[in-house]
């Protein structure tokens, strides 16, 4: 069955209060759409026998820099929908910047620390418009469970923590990572990529996928260090960060002692790739 799609916050509203009045459990996927894979893993994740299952769609334009791609963000809800549809989901909210932020928005969720580091430290403000508008899809949807992927690791710790700090109720649930068969991680920004840069790609998994055989009894300095170089081998790319942190409080740690994650940025041209992978106990 094809998912309806709807774009304000009544009416998921009342289909959502609907499902549950047939005893129906309530699943939420948040996206910004141009859906792979990756996302549908996320709906199938979802899906339960007595499950209503929600995906929004919104290019959350406070997540975005001055200088980041907001305006081509790819916009592909005809395909989103289709793809959702077959996934599993039972609804679409896609609203629209004016449904979300009416004129006078002023309030934010500001995530000290756990937000600086790693991608917030290049994207400043990021993962204050990524709670914002989670926490607001969280009220309007009032699910049981929101599903949310590994790939985007700090994403997922930060918004573990906010859930927990804020007594929002929900439960979180993170899913590994889709890759290609090369290992690439999907993404939607690997449209981005000419073939060259697409063929250099694959290169962040293998220099991840190495670091972490080494990994046992190593330091974290020379692991990094290792990492970099690795990273800056791959064809025309430029790396942002390489690190190696602590899975849940994403502090610097000396060495691998504990569930820690190696994560990694890297410009192929203009296009910033992420990924990441588990290390340790
Ligand atoms: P978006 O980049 O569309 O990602 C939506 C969800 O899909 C996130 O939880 C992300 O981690 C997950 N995802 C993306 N690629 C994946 C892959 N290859 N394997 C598994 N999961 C993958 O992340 C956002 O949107 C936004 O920041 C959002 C949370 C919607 C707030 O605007």
């Amino acid at each position: 069955m094809i998912a309806p799609v709807v774009h304000t916050v009544s009416e998921v509203r009342s289909a959502v209060s609907r499902a549950r009045s047939m005893g129906l459990s309530v699943a939420f996927v948040p996206t910004m759409g141009a859906l792979h894979e990756g996302h549908a893993a996320l709906v199938r994740a979802a899906v339960r026998p007595a499950s209503f299952v929600v995906v929004s769609i919104f290019v959350n334009p406070k997540q975005f820099g001055p200088n980041e791609d907001f305006a081509k963000y790819p916009r592909t809800l005809e395909e989103d929908q289709a793809l959702c549809s077959t996934a599993g989901a039972n609804l679409i909210f896609a609203p629209g910047a004016d449904e979300m932020y009416p004129d006078g928005s002023v309030t934010f969720v500001d995530i000290a620390k756990l937000g600086d580091g790693l991608c917030g430290a290049l994207r400043p403000g990021h993962f204050r418009g990524v709670c914002t508008v989670v926490l607001k899809l969280f009220n309007i949807v009032q699910a049981d469970v929101a599903h949310f992927g590994a790939k985007d690791w700090q994403q997922a710790t930060i918004i573990r923590r906010m859930v927990r700090d804020l007594d929002v109720p929900i439960r979180i649930a993170v899913e590994p990572t889709v890759r290609e068969a090369d290992g690439l991680a999907l993404s939607s920004r690997n449209r981005y990529l000419n073939a060259e840069e697409r063929a250099a790609a694959p290169g962040l998994y293998r220099a991840l996928l190495e670091v972490r055989d080494r990994a046992a009894g190593q330091s974290v300095l020379t692991l990094e260090l290792a990492l970099r170089e690795r990273l800056s081998a791959i064809p025309g790319a430029r790396v942002d960060y390489a690190s190696i942190v602590d899975a849940d409080t994403l502090e610097p740690i000396a060495i691998v002692d504990r569930p820690a994650v190696a994560a990694v940025a890297v410009f192929l041209g203009t296009t910033r790739l992420i990924d990441n992978i588990s290390l340790g106990p």
